[in-house]
């Protein structure tokens, strides 16, 4: 016997789900060059331009210079330096939490908290439409897992009803493939009045939403009694890598002596730290990024409207116009990519079946005339996509 791969990547192909990887041969930002294309790019996560900031490279060499280029070991052997320590320090007061911990990235950040946080005898609660690495958290678990309807406090409420044990309510602050928020304050009623905790992972809401970029937990006014756990990560507006979960003392040291991918994992490099330092600098003192984020959003979505778009329920950057169809969506995708825009097709499993979609995610680093060319071609394009659509 043998696996049969390749009857598994012919039916991928057949579905219209084969993914591919496209290869990125410039620094990010909105103009790059993709598969020797030169493309002005609407699908990346660095929201406030800070993946290719100079002040930010700046700190990762000269921090390369001081703290060498590998973490060495892991933090509880001798891998956790000075950098480290310094960003997790200004991580907790970034967040207004008394301590923070820094992980490699969100997905190990996110499977260490929650089975360090719950086990056999317990519940974790998700949102349906989660991050795959909180559900795949919640599964490894060990704990009774259960998904509520989407953004649904009532739904998450009945299945508190029915919860045992110590028990976990997790979700997304701003839904990765959606961009709609998740409606903490009403979810954090519910967790409170039955003694949960509620979890967040706030990886696209830091940066881009509140006052100081302080995300969805600032956005709303909660405080570290509604949401004792609190997720972040470093690759998207920070614009560097890693993650981090802040919230009490006692949570971090559970998560220090109880978090596995936190354990037994090297640290990251030290000069990484470094770099996230500036970002975070960056990212609360230059209020214009958010403010001319803010502009470009209504401006995509008030000239998508124009066009007979659908787009979704969201004020963030991440604006998808809803296709339904994966082969549709991929051609909408492909004629974009001929007029030289880059904007990828997100296709199930990511998201529901029938429910593929042109992510569009829009950056501080954007020019208002880069988001009429996408506008225009869009526009050119959706009419010759229509026949097919009626
Ligand atoms: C909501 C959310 N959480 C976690 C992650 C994983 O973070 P990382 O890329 O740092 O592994 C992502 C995407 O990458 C995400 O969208």
């Amino acid at each position: 016997m043998s696996f049969d791969l390749s009857a598994r990547l012919a039916a991928r192909r057949a579905d219209h789900l084969y993914r591919q990887r496209p290869l990125l041969e410039s620094p990010q930002g909105p103009q790059v060059v993709v598969d020797g294309q030169p493309l002005l790019a609407f699908c990346n996560n660095d929201y406030l331009g800070l993946a290719n900031h100079p002040q930010v490279i700046e700190a990762w060499q000269a921090g390369a210079s001081r703290w060498g280029v590998g973490g060495g070991a892991s933090h509880l052997v001798i891998g956790h330096s000075t950098p480290h320590h310094e960003l997790e320090e200004a991580l907790a007061e970034f967040t207004g939490r008394p301590r923070a911990l820094l992980f490699s990235n969100g997905y190990m950040a996110n499977l260490g908290t929650v089975t360090a946080l719950v086990g056999q005898g317990d519940t974790v609660l998700e949102d349906r439409l989660n991050h795959a690495s909180l559900l795949d958290a919640g599964l490894l678990s060990g704990a009774r897992f259960n998904r509520y309807l989407h953004n649904d406090a009532l739904s998450l409420a009945a299945r508190l009803e029915k919860a045992c044990g110590n028990t976990l309510v997790v979700t997304d602050g701003v839904f990765s493939m959606d961009g709609d928020l998740a409606d903490l304050p009403a979810l954090a009623r519910q967790a409170r009045a039955k003694g949960a905790w509620l979890m967040v992972d706030d990886a696209h809401g830091f940066g881009p939403l509140g006052a100081n970029g302080g995300g969805i937990v600032e956005h709303f006014g909660l405080s570290a009694d509604d949401v004792p756990v609190l997720g972040g990560t470093l690759g998207k507006a920070f614009g560097t890598s890693g993650a981090f979960v802040a919230g009490s003392e006692e949570l971090i040291e559970s998560l220090i002596q109880f978090a596995r991918p936190y354990i037994y994992t090297t640290s990251q490099p030290p000069a990484l730290a470094c770099a996230t330092l500036k970002s975070l600098e960056l990212l609360c003192t230059e209020h214009w990024r958010r403010e001319h984020l803010k502009q470009l959003i209504s401006q995509f979505r008030r000239g998508a409207e124009q066009i007979g778009l659908q787009l979704m329920d969201s004020f963030t950057p991440i604006q998808p116009i809803m296709i339904g169809d994966s082969g549709r969506a991929i051609r909408l995708s492909q004629m974009l990519r001929t007029r030289g825009l880059m904007v990828t097709a997100i296709r199930p499993p990511t998201v529901p079946a029938g429910s593929a979609r042109l992510r569009v995610t829009l950056s501080a680093a954007h020019t208002e005339a880069q988001v009429q060319l996408l506008l225009n071609a869009l526009a050119d394009c959706w009419r010759k996509l229509e026949p097919d659509h009626a």
